[in-house]
């Protein structure tokens, strides 16, 4: 056969999912592997909503895990990308460009009412890379290198980040060489409150560390942990302790910043604590690739005299593409609609909820919403199984959602942030129908 048929050959058999799905078994690491019992297949997204190869449409509930903030493939967005994409592409931080003062100062203008005094920036490609300088900065800035993070918390991948992250199912059996302490978190539904998790705090930094600490990490509302959501008291409490201990506050908002959890651009500012830096990522570049560290001017000058370097981080097609979020954040109103169709949608679970013997708890806050999964309400025992079915029955009717949790018993509901009431009641309505055939 010649060269170039077998090309179009191989290239049309790659169409079929099929064919899809056993070119990456063979040549792509499984991590992780392709989700559903039959894998699914993309090839297009517009809006709140995704297409497969067969031109199945379905409402995205799960946006790339909390990244797609204002939808996909938004023209304005695009449109931005483009022109810059047109002047040049890539060159490096090292030389100037109008764009990167203006968006950080632009960023750093929203995060006023967070923390007026959040107001230097650092931009990388991803969120564990954020996190990895976050932990750097706060070495740098307290001359400890002692952490203290939450159990069931998700902080990435990167050698800091893992070692950050509390459960086991993301952990290896691997030593991180990092001195990270891990505290109860407030999980109410499995018994733990805040009085007993500030308390445990207070112990952990007692027992597991030197007394001071370089920074206490912590998801205002966890992701990839299930979306688990802390009592207000929680963590006001929380601050007053790692401050006692010397430490930073550290808010990783890879997930719950953009305004994901409604009214505030950023999670933290539901709890009134100000975070002393503040990580992002995901929701900033509705899918184009960007992580950025804020800090206080203070806090930043620990890095006076030392080298770092991030050869992606700060480039202006990534600069275009986070101005053109913040541009249709604003003008479509996307935190109204989190806060207003996120409450619709969390009061409509709940009810469904309150009906059926498989919901232990909905729960979170705007569009980042967790529904665990139990065998029974009385023993609370996590129902992984009913998750993994319902994920494919929800599939089925044009719903796609995610799931998460130590036991991947917790259904996550993290749509972009355009979608509507409509969109949110018929993501309910599949929810039960297929709660109702689990
Ligand atoms: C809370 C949180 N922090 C950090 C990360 C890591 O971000 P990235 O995958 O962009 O490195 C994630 C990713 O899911 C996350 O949910």
């Amino acid at each position: 056969m010649r060269k170039s048929a077998l090309l179009e050959r191989e290239s049309s058999q790659a169409q079929s999912t099929e064919a899809v799905a056993a070119l990456r078994e063979k040549h792509v690491l499984p991590l992780p592997g392709p989700m559903y019992s039959k894998p699914l297949q993309i090839v297009r997204g517009r809006g709140q909503f995704l297409y497969d190869e067969k031109g199945k449409k379905y409402l995205d509930g799960f946006a790339g895990v909390a990244t797609v903030s204002i939808g996909h493939s938004h023209p304005h967005w695009l449109k931005k990308i483009k022109e810059q994409m047109d002047e040049y592409f890539h060159t490096t931080a090292l030389y100037l460009h109008p764009s990167l003062g203006l968006l950080a100062q632009r960023l750093v203008t929203m995060l006023k009412m967070a923390n007026p005094q959040l107001e230097m920036c650092f931009f990388t490609n991803s969120g564990s890379e954020a996190n990895e300088l976050a932990a750097l900065i706060a070495k740098n800035y307290t001359g400890s290198h002692e952490f203290v993070a939450l159990q069931h918390s998700y902080h990435g991948r990167t050698l800091m980040a893992m070692a950050l992250t509390g459960q086991s199912n993301w952990r290896h059996s691997t030593p991180y060489g990092q001195s990270v302490s891990f505290a109860k978190s407030n999980y109410t539904y499995r018994g733990y409150g805040y009085k007993e998790c500030l308390d445990d705090l207070a112990q952990t930094v007692r027992t597991s560390t030197s007394g001071r600490i370089a920074a206490f990490f912590a998801e205002p509302i966890n992701g990839v942990g299930g979306v688990v959501t802390p009592e207000p008291e929680y963590f006001p409490g929380a601050y007053e302790l790692v401050k006692k201990a010397g430490g930073l506050f550290i808010s990783d908002e890879v997930q719950t910043g953009v305004y994901r959890t409604g009214h505030e651009f950023l999670g933290i500012q539901k709890w009134g604590v100000k975070p002393d830096i503040v990580t992002m990522a995901k929701g900033l570049g509705n899918g184009y690739p960007v992580g950025c560290v804020v800090t206080t001017r203070e806090i930043a000058e620990a890095m006076k005299g030392k080298l770092h370097y991030n050869t992606f981080g700060g480039s202006p097609v990534q600069m275009a593409a986070v101005g053109a979020v913040l541009d249709v954040l604003e003008k479509e109103e996307l935190a109204k609609n989190a806060h207003e169709v996120g409450a619709h949608l969390i009061g409509k679970l709940k009810k469904i909820g309150d009906k059926n013997p498989f919901v232990g708890e909905v729960r979170g806050a705007g569009l980042m919403i967790g529904v665990e999964l139990v065998k029974d309400k009385k023993s609370q025992e996590p129902a992984s199984d009913i998750a993994v079915k319902l994920l494919d029955l929800t599939k089925e009717r044009g719903l796609l959602i995610g799931k998460g949790g130590l036991s991947g018993n917790i259904l996550r509901i993290k749509p972009p942030l355009c979608i509507t009431r409509k969109d949110a009641d018929f993501a309910a309505d599949a929810i039960e129908d297929s709660l109702g055939k689990v």
